[in-house]
């Protein structure tokens, strides 16, 4: 090898780093004898000894060494970045914005829980807790497009309404479904509908046909599809079931939406789902949605509502359809009671803005029992006055008019029952003048 005169290992001195050469020539260096010039005088050494062609060799093979590491380093730096980009970016991207929409929804399942245990948390009183408001006082109120003037431009809907049992609210909406439907024959108007919105569905088996009334399998109740929003208000003019014919009743203009135990599910269901949502559809409206709904006020004259004796799903939105309100109540110290509870209740969601237009129509109370007023006793007297007293005075401390208290109006029961006869009140006098001109719904 001529170590005299080197082109290869100079111009592979130019482009070895000044590094790799300072530590070779170091080590060389260490084992050399003299210094070694280089650079300029690189071409000026003459005497090339074993120790120089050892350093051109070594540097050769470092730069060797170092441009293949380098290519294969590049190489492997080349195959990495493929690897991150096509497998593991992808999965770090998908983890990433797995955790963010975790977190995300994470928010949203707080706000609901919020929501919903917020609903129907106890009140705070300090030294003690007591239950709250209710929950269908729950903000925000979302009430449905044009919902007041709807209400006020609406046909008269009659929500027969009462959270105690057995007042009379089947027996008074049936009847008064009949005597409506009755009355629209002879005046040629346009027909009723009756709709019962109790899972019992007493109202429905008085009126129409069993096949009518109870759902096939794996199909709802007409009045659990109507308070799920699932029936539209074309379907409900076009499939309300006709009333049960008889020997008193054929053709009358009176159309049912039949309920049956299934609605009770749905009001459940329907009652967690809007507690636990946010920002969706107030479940409070779906009724007034329909019965607010052209096809639906242009096909009948007035529509009746059979109300279920608690404050379930389909009651909160038989209130909020409705425009007016009608309680039954047997007239006993019990039931008395429970109408000044009912009314405050229906005060405080007409406050919360929920059913703020609904009218009270009035109470209308009966005694079990006996009939005859003549055989009464004089306790019996007392306790049907002291009834009626609490009666008004609630009337009277909500603010409504004590003559609410339908006193006169009386059901001649005995008629009506499963006939549906629609001869509704016995006709006293007075009672009929003093509400023809109030209100004009009678
Ligand atoms: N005006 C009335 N005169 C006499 N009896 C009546 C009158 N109204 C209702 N009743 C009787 O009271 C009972 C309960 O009536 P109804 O079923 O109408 O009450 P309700 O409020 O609908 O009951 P629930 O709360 O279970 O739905 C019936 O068996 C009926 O016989
Ligand atoms: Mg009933």
């Amino acid at each position: 090898m001529n170590c005299a005169y080197q082109p290869n290992f100079r111009s592979a001195l130019q482009i070895v780093s000044q590094t790799t050469l300072e530590k070779t020539v170091l080590q060389c260096k260490n084992q050399a004898v003299a210094y070694i010039p280089w650079g300029d005088k690189m071409d000026n050494i003459q005497n090339c000894t074993t120790w120089f062609c050892k350093l051109q060799v070594a540097v050769q093979k470092d730069l060797t060494i170092s441009i293949v590491a380098a290519v294969i380093i590049g190489l492997i730096l080349l195959a990495l970045g493929a690897i991150l980009r096509k497998f593991i970016w992808p999965v770090i991207s998908k983890w990433a914005s797995r955790k963010k929409n975790l977190i995300i929804e994470n928010e949203r399942l707080d706000r609901k829980l919020k929501r919903g245990f917020g609903a129907v948390a106890q009140a705070d009183h300090g030294t003690h807790k007591s239950e709250g408001s209710g929950l269908w006082l729950t903000k925000p109120v979302t009430q449905t497009k044009n919902y007041r003037t709807d209400l006020i431009d609406s046909i008269p809907i009659w929500v027969i309404a009462n959270l105690k049992g057995g007042g009379g609210k089947t027996t008074n909406a049936t009847n008064l479904a009949a005597y409506y439907a009755m009355k629209a024959e002879t005046d040629c108007a346009k027909p009723v509908l009756l709709i019962d919105l109790d899972y019992q569905g007493s109202a429905s088996s008085m009126c129409v046909e069993d096949n009518q009334q109870i759902p096939g399998d794996s199909f709802n109740s007409m009045a659990t599809d109507l308070v799920n929003g699932q029936l539209t208000a074309a379907e409900l003019v076009q499939n309300a079931k006709p009333v049960r014919k008889n020997d008193m009743i054929d053709g009358l203009p009176l159309d049912i939406v039949p309920a049956y135990y299934d609605l009770a599910l749905a009001e459940n269901r329907l009652m967690i789902e809007w507690l636990f949502s946010e920002n969706e559809k107030d479940i409070r409206y779906q009724l007034a949605n329909i019965l607010h709904d052209p096809l639906v006020q242009s096909k009948y004259s007035r529509i009746i509502i059979d109300a279920p004796p608690r404050l379930t799903t389909a009651c909160i939105q038989a209130l909020c359809a409705s425009t007016h309100l009608l309680i039954p109540t047997i007239l006993d110290k019990l039931s008395s009671e429970a109408v000044s509870t009912f009314i405050k209740q229906v005060k405080d969601l007409q406050k919360a803005e929920v059913c703020p237009y609904i009218k009270f129509a009035g109470v209308i109370g009966y005694r079990p029992g006996d009939t005859d007023e003549g055989r009464l006793t004089n306790a019996e007297r007392q306790a049907i006055a002291r009834a009626e007293n609490t009666i008004t005075d609630a009337l009277r401390s909500y603010q409504e008019s004590e003559d609410l208290y339908l006193k006169d109006a009386k059901l001649v029961y005995n008629k009506f029952l499963s006939i549906m006869c629609g001869e509704f009140y016995r006709d006293s006098k007075n009672f009929w003048k003093r509400r023809a001109h109030e209100q004009c719904i009678w």
